[in-house]
């Protein structure tokens, strides 16, 4: 396998070197003090040599790679001569006595699984093992994810990490465990830094943990704010919470929190049910891909607009009839709310008034005894203050609208009502 493939197989994505200084000002050593200082996932080894030239040579740097063909020779001997000591390992393997006073770095990103639907797959072998050893692990869990556990164990009890990772952790459910795990053992401070990795279709945050302490901190420093962060600055939190129990972090301002409590969550007013899978549609031996005489489309997310459904186009290549729908999920026998799964925090959506089968999207249906209020609750929900609202708190923390997102949205009278 060539080296490049080999290395995106393994989550490889460089940090910039002005990224790399930033966090190496985050990550600043006591003064006069020799530091043992960790690099896991170090490839060349980029944070140790910054944190070398930046604070000087009495300190202590080891640097964790898997990969033999990352370490560069570069790595091992700096501009300033040897850098540190150098362990060829799987991280999140490596047992070791040793305990540090900063971890630093950019771990792997990605979700283990087979070549054909995930870049993590030359790790496949070793995930029962790591699922085994991080307490942390939930869902489809990130690696990230276990590189931060994982780091946060080999923290001397003062000990500092810091990371550059995705945002997902910030509000996704596969990590509520991680964000427990980090509020019982010190203090968190969320950096938001945005799409920083070029040609990445990743926005970042940088965590910086504190054993030992409490509390979290969520600063905005998007839009290339990060690079005016010079050393020494005190920055002011668009977040500040004394005490931190592992809930979502997100934008949150007295507004929108006021506004979140005006009216009732969605998810305690509806059931919120994702569609069947395309191999439940395959496998269900009812869809064809040539219409018989009384069939309908099988509906995908092309023909959902705001308070529109286009019920005559194809997208998904799937005809059934319609009343087979409700083999596949009782709901789709009923008229409900669809929503799209769309793209960024963005709400789309409409009832389906004529109960045709979807293969995406999420789909509404109301708790026993709530009345709605269909027409006035579908304005609601496309109108421009909840849009307003889904910006300003998960700005594009993940790819798609979530569940979590849409549970929270708040609806109040006459759109429904609880019984
Ligand atoms: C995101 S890159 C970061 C490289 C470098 N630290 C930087 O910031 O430019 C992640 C590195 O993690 C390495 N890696 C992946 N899985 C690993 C594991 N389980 N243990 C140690 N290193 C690993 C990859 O080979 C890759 O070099």
């Amino acid at each position: 396998m060539r080296l490049e493939t080999h290395s995106r197989a393994l989550g490889h994505i460089p940090t910039p070197p002005e990224m790399v200084a930033f966090m190496t000002r985050l990550a600043a050593p006591p003064p006069n003090t020799p530091c043992r200082v960790l690099e896991p996932a170090c490839a060349d080894a980029r944070f140790l040599q910054a944190f070398q030239q930046a604070y000087g040579a009495q300190h202590r740097l080891v640097g964790v790679e898997l990969n033999p063909d990352a370490l560069s020779p570069l790595s091992v001997y700096g501009e300033g001569g040897k850098v540190g000591e150098f362990i060829l390992a799987d991280f999140l393997l490596w047992d070791t006595p040793e305990r540090f006073d900063i971890i630093l770095g950019n771990p792997p990103y990605g979700i283990i699984g087979d070549a054909s639907h995930y870049p993590i797959h030359l790790l496949q072998a070793r995930k029962a093992e790591y699922k085994q050893r991080t307490t942390t692990w939930k869902g489809k869990y990130n690696l990230y994810g276990a590189f931060i556990e994982k780091a946060v164990r080999l923290l001397k009890p003062n000990g500092k990490l810091v990371f550059i990772v995705p945002t997902t952790w910030l509000i996704l459910d596969d990590f509520s465990r991680l964000r427990q795990f980090l509020a019982e053992r010190g203090r968190v401070e969320v950096f938001y830094v945005g799409r920083v990795f070029p040609k990445v279709n990743v926005s970042a945050v940088v965590l910086r943990f504190t054993q030992g302490e409490c509390g979290l901190a969520l600063y905005d420093l998007s839009d290339g704010k990060w690079q005016q962060v010079s050393a020494g600055l005190r920055l002011c939190p668009s977040v500040e919470k004394p005490a931190y129990r592992g809930e979502l972090i997100r934008f949150e301002t007295a507004e929108w929190l006021a506004f979140e409590r005006s009216g009732a969550p969605l998810g305690k007013l509806f059931h919120i049910h994702f569609a069947a899978r395309s191999t439940e549609f395959r496998n269900s031996g009812l869809v064809r891909a040539t219409p018989q005489a009384g069939d309908v489309p099988v509906l995908t997310g092309r023909n959902l607009a705001a308070g529109r459904i286009d019920y005559a186009n194809c997208y998904s290549g799937w005809w059934m009839r319609r009343e087979d729908g409700v083999k596949l999920r009782r709901f789709y026998g009923e008229p409900h709310l669809v929503v799209g799964h769309t793209k960024g925090a963005r709400l789309v959506c409409a009832v389906d008034w004529r109960c045709y089968p979807w293969r995406e999207e999420y789909h509404l249906i109301p708790r026993v005894g709530v009345q709605v209020d269909w027409g006035a609750l579908e304005r609601y929900l496309n109108g421009e203050r909840v849009q307003a609202y889904l910006q300003a708190l998960y700005r594009d923390f993940t790819q798609h609208l979530t569940k979590t997102m849409l549970k929270r949205v708040p609806v109040a009278n006459p759109h429904a009502a609880l019984p």
